[in-house]
């Protein structure tokens, strides 16, 4: 409510159609009584009129944004806000497309208006990682598009030097999908000039403020506004202008948006040559012909432009200061005077910024872009430069005011012309209001015959001498007698004199006022020349951005065509953008400037009245006021309101005008407020459209209810039917369940009872059964017994003949049975040595058993051998042969059983010493040990290695290990030892054999059992005779000297292991052993 009272304040009132009474003065007192209270924001019913109040308020805050999202936009306080959600709403909800056109003069917060309006939307689209993203590079490309398209002039610090058209485009949600840029005629002539007070582009000084010293130093720039002539040798500080901050914000943005450090490191080198090309310094010389011509005064400029672009020096001095000329078809290279030369060097550097900045703009353009195929809507938002009114005014300004003319005139056309055509189109009664229409201005300038700037294109193409006298005299002819057009000539002819008019100027009639333009200057700009050497000079740079800007450069590519002029290229770019304002939804903010000093909240009536009149606001209130703020067509106006009449709710079956007539009727309007035109419904007051939908909300809501009442019934009906149809189904299957269960049970008591009878019955039966079979098993047995009885009693006489025999054989055959059972159980161990056997239990039985003990026995023999090894066997065999040879004959033999027969004594292999006779004995070795050989001669014994192979037995000194005697066994004759357990061998060789020449040998061996078997086992296998073997007390050797009896002698005398010898005689030797 309070937002109504605010609309119906008398003293301000929110909404200037509600103004009483309505005069310039009452308009003005109310404005200023508005921005007094800080009420900057005043409606003239959709339009917003916004009073700049040159400080910040506290009224774009996050809870300010969330009172206008969705609100109703004349429930709300006006605020540039709710213009904003009425658009985006209207656009999101009805998919119109909605253009917002932000117009006012310079200083008057168009931009801030703008950037309102873009920050707002995004605060209340939705939110999403993708979404936020587009809408921070859509924000972030004004702090760019500003620092190298604004600039501050006397009357606006940060003032937009070039026209700026952005497109938003939304998904069918809502949410901004990235948009498109379009920019108008950038005011390049500040690059090279500008006045006392005012500043080039902000980027200039953003750049020598905020760069770091290795950036600067890589662009070649000092730290140093006052060192570059473009910056007028100023050091211009702004208050509350932090360049430095706005340096880096302009990186951070350029760095959201997309831009790679290379490509800003290429913008800002380009940016860099410009700001030094203004300090390359022309001297004049002259030419041998006498012509004036000039030369680079201080190369060092030059050449650090020329590392920075990658150019050679001369290249770049040579398109400073000369000028190829076509004469006839031959290239003739002119010198250019010091004049010349500097506008050549200040052409090129306003063509690098001024393309600078249309590739900038593109290169956000290509980040922001949505993909094509995607259905969109579009909001443009358009923040163009204001209306400019100078002391000296000229082709800009008339440019720029040609612009806003046609805005003023699209606002006309919208808003008072077209308003009122409708009234008169619709049959609505009207008393036409009188405006000021601009048409006539626009095709003073536009018209493309004998409009200005046609005359100023067909100036610039005439051949011969052109220049500005000519234009304006030819302007001066057509438009003599033009009501909006007046000059010295003009005035002349019409005999007044006006000394505010000089000669060389034209003055237009606009609508925003009287503005004077000074033709110098008009056509060399529209022409925008630029030497072709500079252009081709720029291609040839190595720098590929710089490059790209002049592909007019390319030789390859010579265009004929002549560029078109920047007056027609502007009057297209206008004319495209009318076109586009025209296909959508316009929504105004119109801006004013209160005070020319930037002052907060200071208010000057008569800067604001000059404001309110050329802008038309006062018609504008009047057609409001007059007309209807309202209006629809009948078909959509009854789909929106229908349901505030039983009579047209639901459904209207009737025409559509005859339903809102109806519909209206029923909701009892004053009929001042309402007026029916052949096609649309108009309805005066924006406080009854206001009540319309106020009702229209609450009826939505109370259908709403009754929907969701009519929904929640019918939900709970539904799952009602579906609970009882469940419940049907579950008892139907409980019954179904209990039955069976039931049915279960009694068929288990069923069988039950089925098996006890069946178990009684078969029990009885089975009772009967057994008495049966045992009568029957009685009567078997007594028919047996009876039947045995008569038998025996037959077979009598016959048994008893040879039942004894058969009785005893039983017996026999019986007791012989328990007894192989038993044998069976406890047969005794396996080890051979084991010759126990059970006795014979019963004496028959003895023999058996003595033949099963030795079968046993000899079977475990079997088995035992079966297991013995090859090396056991031939030990075993030695020992058999052993034992044949000596048992019972020699006493030795008993102390040699436990000995195991190991052949090898002394340790060949081991002992290097005994090296040679392994030599002797090879592989064929039997038996090696240490014995002792008696000497025949005296008796006495001496050590002797005694080696048997398989083919010689060898005798060796033990020191030299040497062998001492080779025998042949087939040498040997016999051997004699004696009885005793002595040692004591005689070796009885042939006489006819080598070694027998010697005589038989006598040898102490402490193996003597096992040397004499082996000896024998060696001569059965080498030639399969035994050896004669004599076992006495006495026996006969052969000697050298001849035959000697041996008598071996057991005595204790005999001295150990060696037996004592002694002679007796030359034929008798008697053997002591022990
Ligand atoms: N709503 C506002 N609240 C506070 N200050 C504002 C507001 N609007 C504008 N200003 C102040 O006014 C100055 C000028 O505004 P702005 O740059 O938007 O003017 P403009 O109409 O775009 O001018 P130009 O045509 O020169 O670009 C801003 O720098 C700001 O200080
Ligand atoms: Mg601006």
């Amino acid at each position: 409510m309070e937002a109504t009272t605010s609309l119906l304040d008398a003293a301000a009132v929110g909404d200037l159609v509600m103004l009483d009474p309505l005069s310039e003065e009452s308009l003005l007192r109310t404005l200023q009584e508005r921005f007094s209270r800080g009420e900057i924001y005043t409606y003239i019913g959709e339009v917003v009129i916004s009073v700049n109040p040159y400080k910040p308020l506290p009224i774009y805050t996050p809870e300010k944004v969330e009172e206008y999202h969705n609100c109703n936009f004349f429930a709300v306080k006006p605020h540039i806000y709710a213009i904003a959600d009425d658009a985006y709403r209207s656009l999101r909800d009805r998919d119109r497309d909605q253009c917002i056109l932000i117009t006012g003069e310079s200083g008057a917060g168009k931009t801030e208006a703008s950037k309102l309006v873009m920050s707002y939307v995004a605060a209340v689209s939705s939110k999403g990682e993708e979404v936020d993203k587009v809408k921070e590079q859509l924000l972030q490309s004004n702090p760019v598009l500003e620092a190298f398209g604004n600039a501050k002039t006397i009357r606006n610090d940060n003032s937009s030097r070039f026209g700026k058209y952005m497109d938003v485009e939304f998904d069918f949600k809502g949410d901004p999908l990235g948009g498109v840029i379009s920019n108008y005629l950038l005011e390049k002539s500040r690059i090279v000039r500008h006045v006392k007070g005012e500043r080039n582009f902000h980027i200039f000084y953003q750049l020598l403020a905020g760069g770091s010293a290795q950036l600067l130093q890589q662009l070649k720039l000092r730290p140093d506004c006052s060192h570059y002539g473009y910056l007028n040798h100023e050091k211009s500080v702004l208050p509350g202008m932090d360049d430095a901050a706005n340096f880096r914000a302009m990186q951070d943005a350029m760095a959201i948006i997309g831009f790679a450090p290379a490509e800003v490191t290429a913008l800002l080198e380009v940016t860099a040559v410009v700001l030094k090309l203004g300090n390359v310094k022309l001297s004049s010389c002259f030419q041998a012909s006498g012509m004036e011509a000039s030369s680079i005064a201080e190369p060092r400029e030059l050449q650090e432009i020329s590392q920075l672009i990658g150019l050679d020096p001369s290249t770049l001095e040579q398109a400073l200061c000369s000028r190829t000329v076509k004469v006839r078809d031959e290239s003739v290279l002119t010198a250019l005077s010091v004049s010349q030369g500097y506008y050549g060097r200040d052409a090129l550097a306003k063509n690098i910024y001024s393309r600078l900045f249309d590739w900038l703009v593109n290169r956000i353009n290509t980040s922001i872009q949505v993909k094509p195929g995607k259905q969109r809507k579009v909001m443009g938002v358009l923040d163009i430069y204001g209306f400019e009114i100078f002391q000296d005014n000229g082709f800009e300004q008339f440019i720029i005011n040609y612009c806003n003319e046609k805005l003023q005139q699209i606002f006309i056309l919208m808003t008072l012309k077209e308003e009122q055509e409708e009234y008169v189109r619709e049959g609505i009664q009207w008393t036409p209001v009188e405006f000021f229409d601009n048409s006539i201005i626009c095709d003073l300038i536009e018209n493309s015959k004998v409009g200005i700037l046609a005359m100023l294109d067909e100036e610039c193409l005439r051949p011969g001498t052109v220049n500005e006298d000519t234009f304006i005299t030819k302007l001066n002819q057509i438009f003599a007698s033009h009501k909006r057009y007046e000059s010295k000539e003009t005035l002349n002819a019409k005999h007044v004199t006006d000394v505010s008019l000089p000669l060389r100027c034209f003055r237009i009639h606009h609508y925003a006022g009287k503005v004077t333009y000074n033709v110098t200057g008009f056509i060399e700009k529209n022409n925008d020349l630029l030497f072709r050497d500079l252009s081709q000079a720029m291609w040839a740079a190595r720098h590929t951005l710089l490059r790209s800007l002049f592909p007019e450069g390319d030789p390859q590519r010579p265009s004929l065509k002549l560029p078109p002029t920047t007056g027609s290229q502007f009057k297209a770019s206008v004319a495209t953008l009318m076109k586009n304002l025209y296909s959508k939804n316009p929504n105004y903010i119109r801006c004013i400037k209160p005070n020319d000093t930037k002052t907060a909240m200071l208010f000057t009536p008569d800067l604001v009245l000059a404001q309110v009149r050329y802008l038309g606001l006062m018609e504008n209130v009047r057609v409001r006021r007059a007309g209807y703020a309202f209006r629809q067509l009948y078909q959509p106006f009854l789909e929106r309101y229908k349901m505030l009449s039983r009579k047209t709710w639901p459904r209207w079956t009737g025409g559509d005008r005859e339903g809102a007539e109806v519909l209206l009727a029923e909701l009892k309007f004053p009929p001042e407020e309402l007026a029916y035109g052949h096609t649309k419904i108009f309805i005066r007051s924006p406080r009854t459209l206001f009540d319309l939908e106020k009702r229209r909300q609450q009826r939505v809501a109370e259908l709403a209810t009754l929907i969701q009442k009519m929904f929640r019934g019918w939900c709970c009906r539904k799952r009602y039917q579906l609970m009882r149809k469940s419940q049907i189904l579950i008892s139907a299957w409980f019954r179904g369940h209990m039955q069976r269960n039931r049915y279960k049970q009694m068929k288990r008591s069923v069988l039950l009872l089925q098996a006890y009878a069946r178990g009684w019955k078969s029990r009885r039966l089975l009772r009967e059964l057994k008495v049966q079979r045992r009568r029957h098993l009685a009567a078997s047995t007594i028919s047996a017994y009876w039947k045995g009885y008569q038998t025996r009693r037959m077979y009598r006489r016959y048994f008893r003949s040879d039942a004894c025999t058969r009785l005893s054989n039983f017996i026999y055959r019986r007791m012989v049975q328990k007894y192989l059972m038993g044998l069976q159980k406890n047969l005794p161990p396996m080890a051979v040595l084991d010759r126990t056997w059970p006795p014979a239990p019963y004496k028959f039985l003895s023999d058996a058993n003595q033949e099963l003990k030795s079968i046993f026995y000899r079977w475990k023999c079997k088995k035992y051998r079966e297991q013995l090894t090859p090396q056991q066997r031939a030990m075993l065999q030695a020992k058999l042969c052993a034992s044949e040879l000596f048992k019972d004959k020699k006493a030795l033999y008993a102390q040699s059983l436990q000995q195991p027969f190991r052949g090898e004594y002394l340790g060949l292999t081991q002992n290097r010493k005994y090296q040679k006779l392994q030599a002797v004995a090879k592989d064929k070795l039997v038996m090696a040990e240490a014995v002792q050989k008696v000497n025949r001669a005296n008796g006495k014994t001496v050590p002797r290695l005694l080696l048997l192979t398989t083919e010689h037995l060898v005798l060796a000194d033990p020191k030299a290990a040497q062998p001492k005697m080779v025998l042949s066994l087939c040498d040997i004759q016999g051997a004699s030892v004696s009885r005793f357990s002595d040692g004591l061998l005689a070796l009885h060789l042939k006489e006819t054999s080598t070694a027998g020449g010697k005589g038989d040998l006598l040898l102490v061996s402490p193996h003597l059992i096992e040397l004499v078997t082996r000896l024998h086992q060696t001569l059965m296998d080498a030639t399969a005779q035994a050896l004669p073997l004599s076992i006495a007390d006495q026996f006969s050797t052969r000697f050298p000297k001849g035959d000697v009896a041996v008598t071996v002698v057991e005595s204790a005398k005999g001295g150990g292991d060696v037996p004592v010898c002694k002679k007796r005689g030359s034929h008798k030797m008697e053997i002591l052993v022990h």
